[in-house]
């Protein structure tokens, strides 16, 4: 085998194991994808999705920390994280379980991924930009520190240098704002997974 090819496997592993108990596998399982800048709440509202949903959740933020004791948030950390979490979920839907992808997925470039992985396999895709007033979200992301559940290394200084890289999404999505109740879009979410 490649070196490359058993990086791959030896990771893709250690992320698994990082997961814990998976949900039972499906005949048609969905795929989650939220997209959005550091702060807007796409981790809080998809552990909210998780609650009600039989999925697993990749936490990007988490797996980073699971691959890399110290994450340096280079390109180069992010291209070896990101091509073993797109085979992670490719593995896990090929098995029948439903994911649910937390990560920024902010360029058109990445979502291509998510995209072809969806359509190879033919599974649900059901994607969600996540936003915030920009106000709240400096606020959210100073009280943020002091959270125990946050994965997140991400300040206000990245939110604004990340802002100028966030593209529209061209297919069929959900927009959310994180300053109103989201119960209702969750349900409608959760209901559209389970259709
Ligand atoms: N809908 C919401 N209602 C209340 N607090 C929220 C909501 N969304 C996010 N928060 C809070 O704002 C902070 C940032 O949210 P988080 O989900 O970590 O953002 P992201 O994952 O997009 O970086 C967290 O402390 C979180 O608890
Ligand atoms: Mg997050």
């Amino acid at each position: 085998m490649a070196v490359g090819n058993a990086r791959l496997v030896f990771d893709s592993l250690r992320l698994l194991e990082s997961l814990g108990p998976l949900p039972e596998p499906v005949a048609e399982p969905f795929f989650i994808a939220v997209s959005g800048l550091p702060g807007t709440g796409k981790s809080y509202f998809c552990r909210r999705l998780v609650e009600k949903l039989p999925a697993v959740l990749l936490e990007s933020d988490a797996l980073r920390k699971a691959l890399f004791a110290s994450p340096a948030y280079s390109s180069e950390e992010s291209n070896h994280l990101f091509r073993d979490i797109h085979l992670l979920v490719e593995r896990l839907l090929m098995k029948g379980i439903p994911v649910i992808l937390d990560a920024t997925n902010l360029s058109e470039k990445n979502r291509e991924y998510l995209y072809s992985i969806a359509d190879r396999l033919k599974v649900k895709l059901i994607l969600v930009r996540v936003s915030a007033p920009p106000e709240l979200v400096r606020q959210r992301l100073q009280s943020r520190q002091a959270d125990p559940t946050n994965k997140s290394d991400a300040d206000w200084d990245i939110y604004r240098r990340m802002q100028p890289t966030e593209e529209e999404i061209r297919r069929k999505h959900y927009t959310i704002d994180t300053s109103q109740d989201i119960s209702s879009i969750i349900d409608k979410i959760v209901r559209e997974a389970l259709r």
